[in-house]
């Protein structure tokens, strides 16, 4: 590939510090688009769309035909995988997501095997999208981090944790093994995620707040490495992001030990905080407020601002500290990828 289509992406992946950041947004499909709402009331099911390599791909393009965003994300959820284990997963209408009581973990263990060709939609979905996606634009693959998974299995719905915090405390033997079980059965996910097409491959922990720093260590820290090393053992050299959100003091821990080439930070991020990470060697991504790509008006363009001059001195990805909300008006998002890139 020649330097000038290496996808930008990959580029800051790679630790080069660019003129101006690559630009993409945390839940860019979906809601706030009235193309994706069309979409979605003619897919029905959540789950059989997701499984629907045809329209999921519709939605992974959508955004890209609408804004010169330098990646997509492929639609898909972290909820696919305990689903390809065998647990029962839906979505409420207008409640989110819903999950059956949580199988024995050695019924769980026998699933490893068979859940990877479960989720052949998902490659399917990334090789369609790779196919008419210009070269310039990078593809991104995903999973949820077995602790943020785990957090919906044990307590059957989205929730303050509690709940999956004091599972952890009352039943460790049983923690480490449904992690082991994600640990396994998301690497290889991930794996048949890259060789559909997929040119990075981001994990999402969207539930590392509150932890101790003993629990961070065991359920965040170690759980990320093993994926990435077991990834990297199938031969696999995809760069990863990692998004430990909420995990505050302990995110420089977390850079320094977890072999991800960037980390994703959230909106509460320092300007010193990221320079760290990237002076440690790592690419940063984030870490605007989504509440305020809503808002808009001068404080998001001067925010905007703000984030490329603390953080563009070195590899950095523009994106938000967590996903786009539904009601985010589409100027907001077209001016903000102009501000970005000057497109
Ligand atoms: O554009 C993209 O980011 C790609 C697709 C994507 C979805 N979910 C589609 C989706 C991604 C990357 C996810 C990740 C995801 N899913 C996370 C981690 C990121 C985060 O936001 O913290 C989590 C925790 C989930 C689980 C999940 N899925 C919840 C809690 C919900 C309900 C809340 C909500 O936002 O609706 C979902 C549903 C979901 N996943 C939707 C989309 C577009 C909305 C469903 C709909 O359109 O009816």
């Amino acid at each position: 590939m020649s330097e000038s289509s290496k996808p930008r992406l990959l580029r800051a992946l790679a630790g080069e510090t660019l003129d101006r950041p690559p630009v993409w947004f945390m839940r860019q499909a979906g809601r706030s688009l009235p193309e994706y709402r069309e979409l979605r009331a003619r897919a029905g099911d959540f789950i059989a769309f997701c499984h629907n390599p045809e329209m999921a791909a519709e939605a992974t393009l959508q955004p890209m035909r609408r804004f010169p965003l330098d990646a997509a994300i492929v639609f898909a959820d972290i909820l696919l995988i305990p689903r390809a284990l065998g647990q029962d997963v839906w979505f409420e209408a207008g409640e989110g997501p819903r999950l059956g009581e949580l199988p024995p973990i050695e019924a769980l263990a026998d699933q490893i095997e068979a859940s990877t060709g479960r989720l052949s939609a998902i490659g399917e979905t990334l090789s369609r999208v790779r196919a008419e996606l210009e070269p310039e634009r990078a593809l991104i693959g995903f999973a949820g981090a077995p602790w943020t998974v785990a957090t919906y299995m044990i307590e059957g719905r989205g929730s303050q944790r509690e709940a999956a915090r004091a599972y952890a405390y009352k039943n460790p033997e049983k923690l480490d093994a449904l992690l082991d079980v994600l640990v396994e059965s998301t690497a290889r996910y991930l794996v048949m995620q890259a060789r559909s097409g997929a040119q990075v491959l981001k994990l999402f922990e969207s539930w590392a707040e509150s932890l101790a720093e003993d629990m961070f260590e065991r359920i965040v820290i170690a759980p990320h490495t093993a994926i990435i090393e077991k990834v990297r053992a199938a031969g696999v050299d995809t760069p990863f992001i990692g998004f430990p959100r909420g995990a505050g003091a302990q995110v420089a821990n977390y850079a320094a030990r977890v072999p991800v080439q960037a980390v994703a930070l959230d909106t509460q991020a320092t300007a010193a905080l990221g320079r760290q990470i990237q002076a440690g060697g790592k690419t940063i991504q984030g870490a605007l407020d989504n509440l305020l790509l809503r808002a808009g008006g001068p404080a998001l363009d001067a925010r905007v601002d703000a984030l490329i001059e603390q953080w563009n001195g070195g590899p950095y990805i523009f994106n938000l500290g967590h996903g786009v909300m539904p009601d985010t008006p589409i100027e907001h998002i077209e001016r903000t990828i102009r501000r970005v890139t000057g497109k």
